[in-house]
């Protein structure tokens, strides 16, 4: 039996946090073990809003294939790869071009907001505007049936199949079936939700995050600026742990149950001090993070290491991928 296929990507921007790390990530590192697993770093959606200055691009990818593996992705059991090696995609992508109405892209919640919200660079281009329609290109090449996402992506996901059975009544398989696969995005369970040390979700662009690799005096500075249930003024005011994010990111990092149901109980009968529970979070987070900070450490000092493995990883997607293009390309009858 042939297993069911997953495939995601993350757009190389800089340095993953706590947000992904409990979140899509979880169900990346779950998927690996039981989907045929395509993985792979965006940067041609990266240069969309990136284009007038790509020097870091290439870094960013780098040392996303390393955080990648410190946190657990195995090149051995899942395919590492980088969307501009599969040059590929874009040929699909251009026959998603013929097929798709401008209005579909126009109405796209992202489009909007992040021509709305981003004012210090030019959105305008051709590239970000068509951003979710190479997405749909990125999924069904390898014809995904299971996307590990964030909640903000299924919108693009919604596009993705409306995309795929566009495609598939215009070119219509043999079977009647429809060649590409409308994909299911996998969302994280509740409670995977991290809150930012603002009590806002934890995003990069926010300033709230803290990322996997953040040293003790910066996981120190950060967990002492986080904010508590804002109607606990004073020490003697009981508190509600079930709104304060620092209870909810204590709870994701610490496996002492009872610690955690201490800190609770004594936050509602206000006998301990948010400074005191700081405290004990700091401690846990920095051995939270150890080993995945000596993972990522000894990584570094492989110069090359990561695109080795990116290597090896288009090597094996390519093939996969050549195939469906092919048949896309006998569906639209440019080849037999
Ligand atoms: N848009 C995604 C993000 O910003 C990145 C991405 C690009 C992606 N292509 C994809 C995610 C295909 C899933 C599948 O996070």
């Amino acid at each position: 039996m042939t297993r069911q296929r997953t495939l995601t990507g993350y757009r190389p921007t800089g340095k993953l946090h706590l947000g992904h790390w409990f979140g899509n990530l979880q169900n990346m590192l779950a998927l690996q073990e039981e989907y045929d697993a395509f993985y792979f770093v965006a940067d041609w959606h990266a240069m969309t809003s990136m284009w007038a200055d790509t020097t870091e691009i290439r870094r960013f990818t780098e040392e996303q294939v390393l955080d990648w593996i410190a946190a657990g992705l195995d090149p051995a059991k899942c395919t590492i790869y980088r969307q501009s090696d599969v040059p590929e995609v874009a040929e699909l992508a251009m026959y998603f071009t013929m097929v798709t109405p401008m209005s579909w892209l126009e109405r796209v919640p992202s489009y909007k907001e992040q021509r709305e919200q981003i004012t210090d660079r030019d959105l305008g281009n051709v590239g970000f505007f068509l951003y979710p329609l190479l997405q749909a290109a990125d999924i069904t090449i390898v014809r995904a049936d299971l996307v590990p996402v964030g909640e903000d992506q299924l919108p693009h996901l919604e596009l993705t199949r409306e995309i795929v059975r566009r495609f598939n009544t215009a070119f219509p398989s043999a079977d009647g079936k429809g060649y590409l696969v409308e994909p299911k995005g996998l969302t994280p369970k509740e409670g995977a939700r991290v809150p930012g040390t603002d009590g806002r979700k934890m995003s990069k662009s926010y300033g709230n995050a803290i990322f996997l690799d953040d040293s003790p005096e910066e996981i120190t500075a950060k967990v002492m600026s986080m904010i508590t249930d804002p109607a606990r003024k004073l020490k003697s005011d009981p508190g509600d742990p079930s709104i304060c994010p620092l209870h909810a990111i204590h709870k994701l990092v610490s496996s002492d149950t009872a610690d955690i149901a201490g800190w609770d109980a004594c936050c509602r009968s206000a006998e301990c001090g948010c400074v005191a529970h700081k405290r004990k979070l700091i401690e846990d987070l920095i051995a939270y993070l150890a080993p995945f900070q000596e993972r990522r450490a000894a990584l570094a000092m492989r110069p090359g290491y990561a695109w080795e493995v990116l290597s090896e990883g288009a090597a094996r997607a390519r093939p996969v991928i050549r195939g469906v293009v092919d048949t896309v390309r006998a569906l639209v009858k440019i080849d037999e």
